[in-house]
């Protein structure tokens, strides 16, 4: 006979105390697989219970694995595999991850590793961190926008908790067709698909294209995760020197001709990593040669609305006659990244086909961000808090000149002034060779870091220079930082001079 005892103080129902005991005999082996259990009627009586009470302990008992029941038969203990541990987990795996891992992806592995996060510096103080393009938190509307979605879920409730509509939340659709008509883009909120973030509009729109041996031209350098995302998706990247005015046009050309690639990525705002904003004349040849060799221009969107110095160019899709130019944009720059929300614009069939391949990869874009999102824009909020962004960060990027004109010598560096944006793109000069770990380890002992050169290229380039972004520091962090930059520039030229 089966020993159970049932404590009768009403702490823990009766069933789960024979589930418990019962477990407790199976994984001690004093029931081993094969050994039949007492009926549910047989051990009701023996325990003075209700049979349904043996009955849902049993029942348990089969859910969990420890028994096997079957119709008319009493429940068998079965042999069941052990549950993995914490101590298990801690094991090296059998999977030689090396082995099975697809070429291709290596270089994305690579890229993400040599991505390293800022660490604390000899100052005793954090490390200043220039090399992140994340935004400064303590500018982020967190009231308004909670607010928003509170009042998103209580007017819509569970039409936002579905899948939704596949392209997007059709209002905040209709919001950014109205928000890019703004801009000089006649567009419809057909044909705009909603993305999670710009980044995905990006992988879309590769991954459309992909086919081996295609290639891409890019502006060389370029954003850092254009190359290896272009690799993963067997594309080649053609590289086109990036002047003052942007791309080489005449360079340009010459790919186009040669190379036939399928397609043109660009940013012509504060362009990613040499904050470079072409002008108007640029960007109207830039679709003249695309338009004579017919090829699709993608145009990265990301800083349309960070253009706070000078004239302001009009988008290259403003100027589109012929459906040639994927517009891609994103709340990402301008107010929380976190929220992942980034649209394409362009004409209705590439829409259709970029839609297909995203329905079967991640299905579809929050519908109760994109609500809040919508409300946030609708009462007039991400309105108010661009023109607070342009304000703040205009102020912020004359603190960096002027830090830079105080602290870094002619001598030491040269940088590009940008024109609106977040990002500085410098040069550094040393009167003899200076490895870059030499620099970056110099850098974090005084406490600062950046993003390095050798990222926004294909090849081995980019070794002298860094980019700095000021996306998410105050005007004291980016003066100190700056200031913290010359220290190591100056230690440089005095041991090396
Ligand atoms: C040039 C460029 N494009 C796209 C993105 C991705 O933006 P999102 O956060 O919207 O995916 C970034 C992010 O830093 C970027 O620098």
């Amino acid at each position: 006979m089966l020993l159970l005892n049932l404590d009768e103080s009403g702490r823990t129902p009766p069933y789960q105390q024979i589930f418990l005991q019962m477990k407790d005999k199976i994984e001690l082996q004093v029931l081993r697989p094969g050994d039949k259990l007492p009926s549910t009627r047989k051990l009701a009586e023996q325990l003075g219970v209700h049979r349904s009470t043996v009955a849902s302990a049993y029942q348990e008992l089969w859910a969990q694995g420890y028994i096997e029941q079957r119709h008319g038969c009493r429940p068998v203990v079965r042999e069941r595999m052990q549950m993995a541990t914490a101590k298990d987990r801690e094991q090296e795996g059998w999977v030689r991850w090396q082995a099975v891992t697809s070429a291709a992806s290596v270089s994305l592995w690579k890229q993400c590793r040599e991505m390293k996060p800022a660490v604390a510096g000899e100052t005793g103080g954090e490390v200043i961190d220039f090399s992140s393009l994340d935004m400064d938190g303590r500018l982020f509307p967190v009231d308004h926008f909670r607010v928003c979605l509170d009042q998103a879920l209580k007017t819509e409730g569970t039409a936002l908790l579905g899948y939704g509509d596949r392209a997007g939340y059709m209002p905040l659709r209709e919001y950014i067709a109205g928000h890019l008509r703004s801009h000089g883009i006649t567009i419809t909120a057909e044909e705009i698909l909603i993305t999670n973030g710009l980044q995905q509009g990006i992988d879309l729109v590769f991954r459309m294209l992909a086919a081996p041996g295609q290639a891409v031209a890019i502006e060389s350098p370029t954003y850092n995760k254009i190359i290896p995302l272009l690799r993963f998706c067997g594309l080649k990247p053609l590289e086109v020197p990036v002047r003052h005015d942007g791309m080489d046009l005449t360079m340009l050309e010459e790919v186009l001709r040669r190379d036939k690639p399928v397609l043109v990525y660009t940013m012509p705002n504060s362009q990613n990593p040499t904050g470079i904003s072409t002008s108007q004349t640029h960007r109207e040849q830039l679709l003249s040669l695309c338009e004579t060799y017919r090829v699709p221009i993608l145009e990265d969107g990301f800083e349309e609305e960070m253009k706070y110095f000078g004239k302001a160019a009009l988008p290259i899709k403003s100027m589109d006659k012929h459906h040639l130019v994927i517009y891609a944009g994103t709340f990402s720059k301008v107010l929380f990244p976190g929220v992942r929300i980034g649209w394409i614009a362009a004409e209705r069939e590439c829409i259709d086909r970029l839609l297909s391949i995203r329905y079967f990869s991640d299905t579809s874009s929050s519908m109760i961000l994109q609500a809040g999102i919508y409300k946030f824009c609708q009462s007039g909020h991400y309105a108010r808090h661009i023109n607070k962004m342009r304000r703040v960060f205009r102020s912020r990027m004359q603190t960096a000149i002027k830090a830079f004109d105080e602290y870094i010598a002619s001598d030491w560096a040269e940088w590009i002034q940008p024109s609106g944006g977040y990002l500085i793109w410098m040069k550094l000069k040393s009167p003899a060779p200076v490895r870059r770990d030499e620099w970056e380890s110099l850098m974090l002992r005084k406490g600062v870091c950046a993003a390095w050169g050798t990222l926004f290229f294909a090849g081995e380039t980019g070794e002298s220079y860094i980019r700095l972004s000021i996306s998410k520091l105050n005007e004291q962090e980016i003066e100190t930082g700056i200031c913290r930059l010359g220290d190591v520039l100056r230690e440089v030229w005095n041991n090396k001079t």
